[in-house]
Protein backbone atom coordinates (compact mmCIF):
# COMPACT_ATOMS: atom_id res chain seq x y z
CA UNK A 1 0.00 0.00 0.00
CA UNK A 2 1.12 3.81 -1.07
CA UNK A 3 1.08 4.90 2.32
CA UNK A 4 2.93 2.86 4.25
CA UNK A 5 5.67 2.94 1.76
CA UNK A 6 5.76 6.40 2.47
CA UNK A 7 5.63 6.02 6.32
CA UNK A 8 8.14 3.84 5.85
CA UNK A 9 10.49 6.45 4.24
CA UNK A 10 9.94 8.94 6.87
CA UNK A 11 10.69 6.39 9.47
CA UNK A 12 14.02 5.39 8.18
CA UNK A 13 14.76 9.50 7.96
CA UNK A 14 14.62 9.29 11.55
CA UNK A 15 17.78 8.89 13.52
CA UNK A 16 19.21 5.40 13.75
CA UNK A 17 19.90 2.77 15.45
CA UNK A 18 16.38 2.59 16.73
CA UNK A 19 15.74 0.04 19.40
CA UNK A 20 12.56 -1.75 19.14
CA UNK A 21 10.01 -0.55 21.78
CA UNK A 22 6.19 -1.44 22.25
CA UNK A 23 3.59 1.20 21.60
CA UNK A 24 0.01 0.72 23.02
CA UNK A 25 -3.00 2.04 21.34
CA UNK A 26 -5.95 2.71 23.45
CA UNK A 27 -9.44 2.96 22.23
CA UNK A 28 -12.33 4.19 24.45
CA UNK A 29 -16.24 3.59 24.53
CA UNK A 30 -17.86 3.45 21.32
CA UNK A 31 -15.03 3.78 19.20
CA UNK A 32 -15.75 -0.05 18.71
CA UNK A 33 -18.38 0.85 16.55
CA UNK A 34 -16.29 2.80 14.16
CA UNK A 35 -17.75 2.37 10.44
CA UNK A 36 -21.14 2.70 11.35
CA UNK A 37 -21.27 5.19 14.35
CA UNK A 38 -22.23 8.68 12.81
CA UNK A 39 -19.55 8.36 9.72
CA UNK A 40 -20.44 11.81 8.72
CA UNK A 41 -18.48 12.55 12.04
CA UNK A 42 -16.44 9.64 12.47
CA UNK A 43 -15.66 8.19 9.28
CA UNK A 44 -16.46 4.97 7.67
CA UNK A 45 -13.11 2.56 9.12
CA UNK A 46 -13.49 0.53 11.11
CA UNK A 47 -11.47 0.40 14.34
CA UNK A 48 -10.38 -3.21 12.88
CA UNK A 49 -8.66 -1.25 10.03
CA UNK A 50 -7.50 1.67 11.60
CA UNK A 51 -5.17 -0.52 14.26
CA UNK A 52 -4.39 -2.94 11.24
CA UNK A 53 -2.94 -0.12 9.86
CA UNK A 54 -0.88 1.06 12.76
CA UNK A 55 0.12 -2.23 13.42
CA UNK A 56 1.87 -1.32 9.71
CA UNK A 57 2.93 1.74 10.34
CA UNK A 58 4.45 0.59 13.62
CA UNK A 59 6.06 -2.29 12.06
CA UNK A 60 7.90 -0.45 9.20
CA UNK A 61 9.07 2.16 11.89
CA UNK A 62 10.51 -0.90 13.92
CA UNK A 63 8.04 -0.98 16.54
CA UNK A 64 5.67 -3.31 18.37
CA UNK A 65 1.87 -1.98 18.27
CA UNK A 66 -0.09 -3.71 21.18
CA UNK A 67 -3.91 -2.67 21.05
CA UNK A 68 -7.22 -2.09 23.24
CA UNK A 69 -10.29 -1.41 23.27
CA UNK A 70 -12.62 -0.94 26.26
CA UNK A 71 -16.40 0.71 27.06
CA UNK A 72 -15.56 0.73 30.66
CA UNK A 73 -13.14 2.91 32.05
CA UNK A 74 -11.58 0.81 34.73
CA UNK A 75 -10.65 -1.83 32.03
CA UNK A 76 -8.72 0.86 30.14
CA UNK A 77 -7.05 1.55 33.55
CA UNK A 78 -6.09 -1.44 34.29
CA UNK A 79 -4.70 -1.85 30.92
CA UNK A 80 -2.76 0.93 31.29
CA UNK A 81 -1.69 0.28 34.62
CA UNK A 82 -0.33 -2.84 33.00
CA UNK A 83 1.76 -1.14 30.25
CA UNK A 84 5.25 -0.63 32.07
CA UNK A 85 5.64 -4.10 33.06
CA UNK A 86 4.58 -4.92 29.65
CA UNK A 87 7.51 -2.87 28.62
CA UNK A 88 5.33 -0.52 26.71
CA UNK A 89 7.75 2.89 25.90
CA UNK A 90 4.64 5.31 24.67
CA UNK A 91 0.84 5.21 24.79
CA UNK A 92 -1.04 6.64 21.90
CA UNK A 93 -4.91 6.98 23.10
CA UNK A 94 -8.59 8.13 21.66
CA UNK A 95 -10.25 8.29 25.04
CA UNK A 96 -13.35 8.81 23.79
CA UNK A 97 -16.41 10.55 25.64
CA UNK A 98 -13.80 10.13 28.62
CA UNK A 99 -11.73 12.92 27.56
CA UNK A 100 -14.26 14.99 28.53
CA UNK A 101 -14.84 13.16 32.43
CA UNK A 102 -12.47 11.04 33.48
CA UNK A 103 -9.57 12.25 35.94
CA UNK A 104 -9.21 8.25 36.99
CA UNK A 105 -7.78 7.91 33.06
CA UNK A 106 -6.09 10.84 33.51
CA UNK A 107 -4.12 9.43 36.78
CA UNK A 108 -3.48 6.31 35.32
CA UNK A 109 -1.57 8.07 32.75
CA UNK A 110 0.18 10.19 35.08
CA UNK A 111 0.88 7.11 36.66
CA UNK A 112 3.13 5.14 34.33
CA UNK A 113 5.17 8.07 33.42
CA UNK A 114 4.75 7.00 29.69
CA UNK A 115 4.57 9.85 27.38
CA UNK A 116 1.37 10.39 25.61
CA UNK A 117 -0.10 11.36 22.20
CA UNK A 118 -3.88 12.38 22.18
CA UNK A 119 -5.71 11.38 18.92
CA UNK A 120 -9.15 12.20 18.03
CA UNK A 121 -11.05 11.50 14.77
CA UNK A 122 -13.19 14.82 15.15
CA UNK A 123 -12.13 17.87 15.52
CA UNK A 124 -13.67 18.77 19.31
CA UNK A 125 -13.23 21.82 19.00
CA UNK A 126 -15.57 22.70 16.24
CA UNK A 127 -18.02 20.66 17.96
CA UNK A 128 -20.36 20.75 21.34
CA UNK A 129 -18.70 23.02 23.80
CA UNK A 130 -19.06 19.93 26.29
CA UNK A 131 -16.02 18.39 24.24
CA UNK A 132 -13.83 21.65 24.19
CA UNK A 133 -12.06 20.52 27.90
CA UNK A 134 -9.84 17.31 27.52
CA UNK A 135 -8.56 15.70 30.87
CA UNK A 136 -5.59 14.48 28.82
CA UNK A 137 -4.44 17.56 26.43
CA UNK A 138 -1.79 19.05 28.95
CA UNK A 139 -0.09 15.87 30.25
CA UNK A 140 -0.04 14.40 26.52
CA UNK A 141 2.83 15.36 24.23
CA UNK A 142 0.89 16.08 21.30
CA UNK A 143 -2.86 16.11 20.56
CA UNK A 144 -4.41 15.13 16.89
CA UNK A 145 -7.84 16.44 16.21
CA UNK A 146 -9.93 16.22 13.23
CA UNK A 147 -7.75 14.60 10.63
CA UNK A 148 -9.91 10.94 10.96
CA UNK A 149 -8.60 7.91 10.84
CA UNK A 150 -5.30 9.12 9.39
CA UNK A 151 -4.76 11.10 12.70
CA UNK A 152 -3.39 7.12 14.40
CA UNK A 153 -0.96 6.95 11.74
CA UNK A 154 0.17 10.39 12.36
CA UNK A 155 0.09 9.47 15.64
CA UNK A 156 2.50 6.10 15.27
CA UNK A 157 4.60 8.19 13.32
CA UNK A 158 5.52 11.06 15.77
CA UNK A 159 5.44 8.43 18.58
CA UNK A 160 8.38 6.78 16.21
CA UNK A 161 9.87 9.83 15.61
CA UNK A 162 10.22 10.81 19.52
CA UNK A 163 11.06 6.87 20.46
CA UNK A 164 13.98 7.92 17.89
CA UNK A 165 15.56 10.80 20.20
CA UNK A 166 18.44 10.70 22.18
CA UNK A 167 17.49 10.16 25.79
C1 LIG B 1 -13.86 11.38 19.87
C2 LIG B 1 -14.49 12.71 20.29
C3 LIG B 1 -15.24 12.56 21.61
O1 LIG B 1 -15.82 13.79 21.97
C4 LIG B 1 -16.34 11.52 21.45
O2 LIG B 1 -17.00 11.33 22.69
C5 LIG B 1 -15.84 10.24 20.90
C6 LIG B 1 -14.90 10.28 19.79
C7 LIG B 1 -13.19 11.49 18.48
O3 LIG B 1 -12.43 10.60 18.15
O4 LIG B 1 -13.46 12.43 17.73
O5 LIG B 1 -16.28 9.16 21.30
O6 LIG B 1 -12.87 11.02 20.79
Amino acid sequence: MRYIRAASLLCSLSKKPRAMARVLLLNGPNLNLLGTREPAVYGSDTLETIEKRAAAVARECGHELLTFQSNAEHELIERIHRAKAEGVAFLVMNPGAFTHTSIALRDAVLATGLPLIEVHLSNTHAREAFRKHSYFSDIAVGVILGLGAYGYEAAIRAAAQRLARPA
